[in-house]
């Protein structure tokens, strides 16, 4: 077992700690299960569950109960993006302590067709990763003051995501991209959608690159790029998580068959992504010991997992 694969464990330890304890949102427990370890959320889900179905007789009930209900919701909700905030401050400290045994300035002696299949895909993420989210959290400005807060903390992790893309690049002497067409693309069809259209097309993005990130931080080439991909292997399971609880209050009144007509769509989306990634960043994925058509299997079930958890 190498150092990585050491501190892996240990994280996994504290993250199922925490979601025994309650110190995060229902979907990090999810997640925990899904990567095969114990937990006890299966109680939570029941709760959550329970005021999914309160909220789906809302429009049963009087205008008066409905009020009430709404105000237990945003009550409800409120309560677990104070979780988030506490998680991603708590985080800062879990970053530390993963950086701080990584020899950033060490020399990259690897084979010249590994460092340019590793440079290529950094300098993809580094870009993609590299948002200001100002369009995100203007669209977020209706949400409490704790999702906003919550929002803009993710926020900043993906800016440090691409720090550290940036800072592999340096260990490889690659630099940066000024910019390229499709990080452009993408960008201009996240301006245009909403708020829980902009976190759907998030975590189909986030759940297909998981296990590009897994593999990353467990067989990268080197110890400084086995790090890069912890650090972002570990916040993007939490990332999950938070856009799961997000989705999952933002599609609780949404019938059965909208529900249906909802994933058919998002599948496409994550079919799309999971298979440009699988291309463009192949000789990375091989640089890792992984085929490009493993990696598309499991990116495709690392997605179905997570909208089945969004959709309930
Ligand atoms: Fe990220
Ligand atoms: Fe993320």
């Amino acid at each position: 077992m190498t150092a990585t694969d050491t501190g892996i464990a240990r994280h996994a330890v504290r993250v199922r700690a925490l979601s025994e304890g309650g110190g995060e949102g229902a979907g990090s427990g999810r997640l925990a299960h899904w990567a095969g370890e114990s937990n006890r959320t299966a109680a939570v889900n029941v709760r959550l569950d329970a005021f999914h179905c309160t909220l789906a007789k809302v429009r049963a009930v009087t205008p008066l109960q409905r009020e009430m209900l709404a105000g237990r919701a945003a009550v409800a909700a409120d309560d677990q993006f104070a979780r988030w905030i506490m998680h991603f401050a708590n985080n800062r400290a879990r970053h530390e302590a993963t950086e701080v045994s990584v020899d950033w300035d060490s020399p990259a002696a690897l084979p010249e067709g590994v460092r340019n299949a590793i440079t290529h895909s950094f300098q993809r993420f580094e870009l993609g990763e590299g948002g200001d989210g100002e369009h995100l959290l203007r669209k977020a400005a209706r949400c409490s003051p704790a999702q906003q807060e919550a929002l803009r903390l993710l926020v900043v992790e993906e800016q440090q995501h691409s720090e550290l893309f940036a800072r592999g690049l340096q260990h490889l002497g690659a630099s940066t991209l000024p910019g390229h067409w499709s990080d452009r693309v993408f960008t201009r069809l996240r301006r245009i959608l909403g708020l829980r259209t902009e976190l759907a097309l998030f975590l189909a993005a986030e759940a297909v690159a998981m296990p590009y990130f897994v593999v990353l931080s467990r067989s990268g080439p080197d110890d400084v790029i086995r790090a890069v991909g912890t650090r972002i292997a570990l916040d993007e399971e939490h990332h999950l998580a938070f856009q799961i609880d997000q989705l999952r209050l933002g599609f609780a009144a949404t019938p059965p068959a909208g529900r249906a007509l909802v994933f058919a769509v998002w599948w496409c989306v994550a079919v799309g992504a999971g298979t440009v990634l699988a291309i463009d960043h192949r000789a990375a994925l091989r640089a890792c010991g992984l085929a490009p058509r493993s990696y598309w299997g499991s990116a495709l079930r690392s997605f179905r997992r997570a909208a089945a958890a969004a959709l309930g």
